[in-house]
């Protein structure tokens, strides 16, 4: 894990079954929170944390997510023919110039193990990492903070470990994430002694989940080629990171610093919505007014 961290992969292949109809059409990961998609926070967060490829691993429905980051050449124009300069930079800002974005394919829907596995060809074997753009992690008053990514990147790199970003959910709810029982270093780095994914509450080691930010070693690649479906009869990450951590003994658990919103789910997307839009002060006397009123 010497090299630091310049490729960034986001399993964007899901159905988005929660959010139907929309997503009939609409890309999960284009839903917008306020106005830009999901994607977009997910791609900042790792552009922050000092990667310049961005490898999308998608399917045949998502085209819209490889629009999204290509130049569009007539709205381009048009807002550059009408001096709409404020505009014309937030299309043009989607990716900024130093940064490429790939996109493979991952045929068929086997995990999200056999996701991160689809970007081996263009990752290779040095440090990456995963970023799940449901979950939105937003960091300080106006997303100023350090990002998630970037806050372990910088563990990754000092402790040459791979990092798993976790958080507490309540103890009900562990059968919805992978499932850390780690020892305590500091505030908020641990060492994972185990990791399983979606236990029922009964059997969970506790109730410190994993959630959607990963910084990995190249050698995951090797192990999720033998790993064998888990939990859903799918590819699980969480059983190749269970394997490195046989091998190698030290991967980290890391509480990152800055607030999740689970945008799988329409709780999450609407709290995520509502803190941003408290963000916005244009916007603020509206929703409080809005909310009292309901
Ligand atoms: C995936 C991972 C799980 C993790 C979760 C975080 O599950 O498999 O370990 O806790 O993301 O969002 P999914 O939500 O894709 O079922």
């Amino acid at each position: 894990m010497s090299k630091p961290l310049r490729k960034v992969v986001f399993p964007v292949a899901g159905l988005g079954t929660r959010f139907l109809p929309a997503t009939k059409v609409v890309a999960k990961e284009m839903l917008p929170v306020l106005d830009k998609p999901l994607i977009q926070y997910a791609v900042d967060e790792a552009v922050d944390a000092g990667a310049d490829t961005l490898i999308f691993v998608t399917n045949r429905y998502k085209h819209a997510i490889a629009d999204y980051f290509d130049k569009a050449y007539e709205l381009e124009a048009k807002l550059q023919e009408k001096g709409k300069d404020e505009l014309l930079a937030l299309v043009q800002g989607t990716l900024p110039r130093h940064v490429r974005a790939i996109f493979v394919t991952q045929p068929e829907a086997l995990g999200l193990g056999h996701a991160v596995l689809c970007a081996r060809p263009v990752v290779g074997d040095e440090p990456f990492g995963v970023v799940l753009p449901d979950d939105l992690i937003w960091n300080g008053p106006t997303g100023s903070g350090k990002g998630a990514l970037r806050q372990m990147a910088e563990l990754a790199e000092a402790q040459q470990a791979g990092v798993i970003a976790v958080e507490e959910v309540p103890h009900s709810e562990t059968d919805k994430y992978g499932i850390v029982d780690a020892t305590r270093i500091d505030e908020r780095s641990a060492l994972i002694r185990y990791m399983v994914e979606k236990p029922k509450p009964a059997d969970a080691p506790s109730n410190l989940a994993v959630v959607g930010r990963y910084v990995l070693p190249g050698r995951i690649f090797q192990l999720l080629e033998q790993t064998t479906p888990g939990a859903g009869g799918e590819i699980q990450l969480t059983d190749a990171i269970e394997a490195l951590l046989m091998e190698q003994g030290k991967v980290l658990a890391y509480r990152f610093e800055g607030t999740r919103f689970d945008c799988g789910n329409k709780a999450g997307l609407v709290r995520a919505t509502m803190h941003m839009a408290m963000q916005d002060p244009t916007l603020v006397p509206t929703v409080r007014a809005f909310l009292q009123q309901l």
